[in-house]
C-alpha cells in the first residue's frame, strides 16, 4: 500500500486479520464426517485404506479381492476384479433403500420462477428410459456418447443413462464453439450428440442446437443420430439424424436392467488443454473414480445425506460438475441446487436468494466469482438470510487472501469453514484441502493432501525439499483411485505429459507450488503453456493456433495476464500478414480487425477464449533458437518494465513493441 491511499474498512479489517487462522468451531468437528484418525489409517495401509473406502462408499455387484494394481506403471487399475454399475450406485440404490421420495435435484432455471424438485425416484424413471432410448438408437458398451448441454437435470441424466449402459461420455460445455465440438466429437468418435435447443442465458434463450449442426456438417462423422432436448421452445433447424429426446424417452421401455461393469471400464472422456494446441481428451474410470469422488465429497465438502442442501455451482461440462455435481453428491444421495443461469440474472443477488429459498447449507464456487461478488459489493449478500450455510468451498484457481476473508465474512457469516481444494481433470477428485472439521483453516493455502494422497513439492533437478517459501513444482507421489486412466487414443502423450518430467515415479501435475512455515502447502499457478480465466483451463497454443488460422494473422504469441477479477486474462499479440498490413492502415482499421480476431477466436473455441486484448505488433521477442519469450510479453501486458531481454535474437523488437503500446 503507498502512502497516501485511503483505506477502505473493508482493507483494515482484512489486514487486521493477517496472519489469522481458524481453528475448526467445535460444533462443527463435533459432527464433521473426516476425522483426524483418517490420516493416520491411510499413512499405515494405502491401498487398504482406499479399499475400505470403495467398500464404504460404493455397492458393487461383484466384490474385488484387489486394490492397487501398479505393476504397469504408470497405468494404474484399481480393485480390478470388481464389478459395479455407476448409475446404480448414483440413482437405483438410494430408491431401493426406500429413499424414492428424496429430492436429488432443487432445479432452477434461469427464468425466476421455472423451478422443478426431482426425486431419486423420478431421476430412476428417467435413466431407465434414457438408457433404453439410447440402446434403442443402437449405443451399448464402450460406445461413446457426447453431450453438448445447459445446466439443466437432463444433463445429469443423459450422464447417467451413459454410465448406465457403460457408453463413456464426452461432455463438452456448452460454452464451447462448433468447431471445438466439432474436434471433440471427432477424436471421441461419438456415436450420438446430446443437446438442447438451446438454455438460457443472461435472460434469454441461447440456441445450442446450431452449433451441433455446424459440428457434424463437416460432413464425414461418426455420428448416427443427434437427441434434441426440448428445453427454451425456441425455432430449431431439424435434420433426418434429429430425434426429439421426450419423444424418444416417451417412446423407450420404462424399466432398464443394469449391468455392472469390471471396475476399470472407461466411465467418460473429458477435454481438457495442454501445452499444444491438440486439447486432450483425459479419460476416467469406474470404480477407483467414484470411490475418491463420494468419499472427498464425504470428508471435504461433509455432506450429511439426510440434513444438508448442497449446491456445486460449476458447470457440468467442467470435470467439476462431473466430480461434485453428477458423481460424487448422487452417489451419496443428498439433496442438492442445481442452476441454470449466470449469477447477476435477473439480478446481483441471485446465488442468495436460491441459498435463502432453498436454505442450501453447503456451497462450492470458485474464486473468481467470490471476487465478482467483491466487486459488487457487500450489500447484495446483505439482503438475504444466508444462515443456513455451515461449509464453503473454493476450486479452480487460488483463492487469495483478501477473497478467502471476504467470502467467509459476508458469505459464511463469519461461521462456515472453507475448503479451498486443489485438484485437476487429470486427478479427478479432490486432492489437497484442509478437512473442514480437522484443519486449522489458513486462508491462500490449500493446506495438506487429504488422507489418502501423498504430494511433495520438487526443485529444478527433481529434489524434494520442504524449506519453507522456496518455489518449486508440484508432484503427486502415489496413485490414487481417480486418476486418469490416460489419454483418449494416446498412451504416448500421457507417459510423456504426466510421468517423464521428474521420472516415472513422479506425476507432473504442471503447477507450481511452495511450503510456508507452517508446513501448508501453497499453490502459485500453472508452470506451463497453460493459462487459467475464471477458473476455466486454456492453452496459449490452441488460442495462438486460433489466431494464425485467421487469413490475416501470420504469426501469434498469448500470455496470461494478472486480472483482478478473471485471476489470469488472455492477451494475444499478432504480426498481420503483409497485405493485411496495407489493408488495415489505409482503411485506419485497426480497431475492427482487433475486433474481428476476437470473434474469431470465440468462433473457433468459444467466448471463454476470447482474448481481453489483442496487440498488432511488427515482430515478435525471439530466443535465438527461436522460442517466443513470453515472460517478456507478459511484463508488457501487466503493464510492468520488461525484464531481462538479453537472451533475444534482436533486442530492439521490445522497443518496438512498446512503442506501439504506447501509441494505442
Ligand atoms: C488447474 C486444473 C479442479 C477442478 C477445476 C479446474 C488450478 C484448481 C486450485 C486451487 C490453486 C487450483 C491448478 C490446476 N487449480 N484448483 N484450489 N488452488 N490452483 O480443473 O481445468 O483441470 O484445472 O486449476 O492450476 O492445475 P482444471
Amino acid at each position: 500500500m503507498r502512502k497516501g491511499d485511503t483505506v477502505s474498512e473493508e482493507t483494515l479489517d482484512n489486514l487486521v486479520h493477517e496472519g489469522l487462522t481458524f481453528p475448526p468451531p467445535p460444533d462443527f468437528a463435533a459432527q464433521a464426517n473426516g476425522t483426524a484418525d483418517l490420516y493416520d489409517k491411510a499413512a499405515a495401509d494405502h491401498d487398504g485404506f482406499w479399499a475400505e473406502q470403495a467398500r464404504t462408499y460404493l455397492t458393487w455387484s461383484t466384490p474385488f479381492t484387489q486394490s492397487l494394481d501398479w505393476s504397469n506403471p504408470p497405468f494404474a487399475k484399481w480393485f480390478a476384479d470388481g464389478e459395479l454399475n455407476a448409475c446404480v450406485n448414483a440413482v437405483d440404490r438410494h430408491v431401493e433403500a426406500g429413499r424414492g421420495d428424496k429430492v436429488a435435484i432443487h432445479f432452477v432455471g434461469e427464468p425466476e420462477g421455472d423451478t422443478r424438485d426431482i426425486t431419486y425416484a423420478d431421476l430412476h424413471a428417467d435413466v431407465q428410459r434414457a438408457a433404453n432410448a439410447l440402446a434403442d438408437l443402437g449405443v451399448g458398451k464402450g460406445d461413446t456418447v457426447a453431450i453438448y448441454l445447459p445446466m439443466i437435470p437432463e444433463a445429469a441424466v443423459a450422464m447417467l443413462a451413459c454410465a448406465r449402459l457403460g457408453a463413456p461420455h464426452s461432455v463438452v460445455f456448452g460454452g464451447f464453439s462448433a468447431e471445438a465440438l466439432h474436434s471433440r466429437i471427432d477424436d471421441a468418435k461419438a456415436k450420438v450428440v446430446i443437446t438442447a435447443d438451446g438454455g438460457y442465458r443472461r435472460g434469454a434463450p441461447s440456441a445450442l442446437k446450431p452449433a451441433v449442426d455446424a459440428a457434424l456438417d463437416h460432413g464425414d462423422t461418426s455420428v448416427e443420430k443427434v437427441l434434441v432436448v426440448r428445453r427454451t421452445g425456441q425455432d430449431t433447424a431439424w435434420n433426418d439424424r434429429d430425434l426429439w429426446w421426450h419423444e424418444a424417452l416417451e417412446k423407450a421401455a420404462p424399466t432398464h436392467e443394469a449391468q455392472a461393469f469390471e471396475a476399470e471400464h472407461p466411465l467418460f472422456i473429458l477435454y481438457t488443454s495442454g501445452t499444444t494446441g491438440k486439447p486432450k481428451g483425459i479419460f476416467h474410470t469406474t470404480g477407483g473414480y467414484l470411490t475418491q469422488a463420494a468419499y472427498t465429497n464425504a470428508v471435504v465438502h461433509d455432506v450429511h445425506r439426510d440434513t444438508d442442501v448442497y449446491w456445486c455451482t460449476a458447470d457440468i461440462g467442467w470435470v467439476t460438475g462431473h466430480s461434485y455435481i453428477v458423481y460424487g453428491p448422487l452417489t451419496n444421495g443428498v439433496t442438492q441446487v442445481m442452476y441454470e443461469g449466470t449469477p447477476d440474472t435477473p439480478h446481483q443477488g441471485r446465488w442468495w436468494q436460491i441459498v435463502q429459498d432453498y436454505k442450501v447449507t453447503i456451497l462450492y464456487t470458485a474464486p473468481t466469482a467470490v471476487r465478482t461478488f467483491m466487486k459488487w459489493g457487500t450489500d447484495i449478500p446483505a439482503k438475504f438470510d444466508m444462515s443456513s450455510l455451515r461449509l464453503l468451498g473454493s476450486v479452480g484457481e487460488p483463492i487469495n487472501p483478501e477473497a478467502w476473508l471476504w467470502y467467509h465474512k459476508h458469505i459464511g457469516g463469519g461461521r462456515a469453514p472453507i475448503v479451498d481444494t486443489w485438484w485437476q481433470t487429470e486427478t479427478g477428485a479432490i486432492m489437497i484441502s484442509p478437512l473442514p472439521g480437522v484443519t486449522t483453516l489458513e486462508p491462500g493455502s490449500a493446506q495438506k493432501p487429504i488422507p489418502g494422497i501423498s504430494a511433495e513439492i520438487l526443485d529444478d533437478e527433481g529434489k524434494p525439499f520442504t524449506t519453507p517459501e522456496q518455489v518449486g513444482y508440484l508432484v503427486l507421489t502415489k496413485p490414487w483411485p481417480s486418476m486418469l486412466r490416460g489419454i483418449w487414443g494416446d498412451p504416448e502423450r500421457y507417459k510423456e505429459t504426466y510421468w517423464s518430467r521428474f521420472g516415472e515415479k513422479y506425476y507432473f501435475a504442471g503447477d507450481g507450488a511452495k511450503y510456508d512455515a507452517d508446513g501448508n502447502i501453497w499453490l502459485l499457478g500453472r508452470v506451463d503453456d497453460v493459462m487459467n480465466v475464471s477458473g476455466h483451463r486454456l492453452s496459449t497454443a490452441e488460442i495462438e493456433s486460433a489466431l494464425v488460422s485467421h487469413p490475416k494473422v501470420a504469426e501469434a504469441a498469448v500470455v496470461g495476464a494478472n486480472d483482478d477479477t478473471t485471476g489470469q486474462a488472455v492477451c494475444a499479440f499478432v504480426i498481420l500478414r503483409q497485405e493485411a498490413v496495407g489493408e488495415a492502415d489505409e482503411a485506419g482499421e485497426g480497431k475492427d480487425l482487433v475486433q474481428e480476431l476476437r470473434n474469431h477466436v470465440a468462433k473457433e473455441i468459444g467466448p471463454i477464449a476470447k482474448p481481453r486484448s489483442i496487440m498488432i505488433v511488427s515482430e515478435l521477442p525471439k530466443t535465438r533458437s527461436g522460442k517466443i519469450m513470453r515472460r517478456l510479453l507478459r511484463d508488457v501486458a501487466e503493464g510492468r518494465e520488461v525484464g531481462d531481454v538479453t537472451t533475444l535474437a534482436d533486442s530492439s523488437v521490445m522497443d518496438l513493441i512498446k512503442t506501439g503500446m504506447a501509441k494505442d
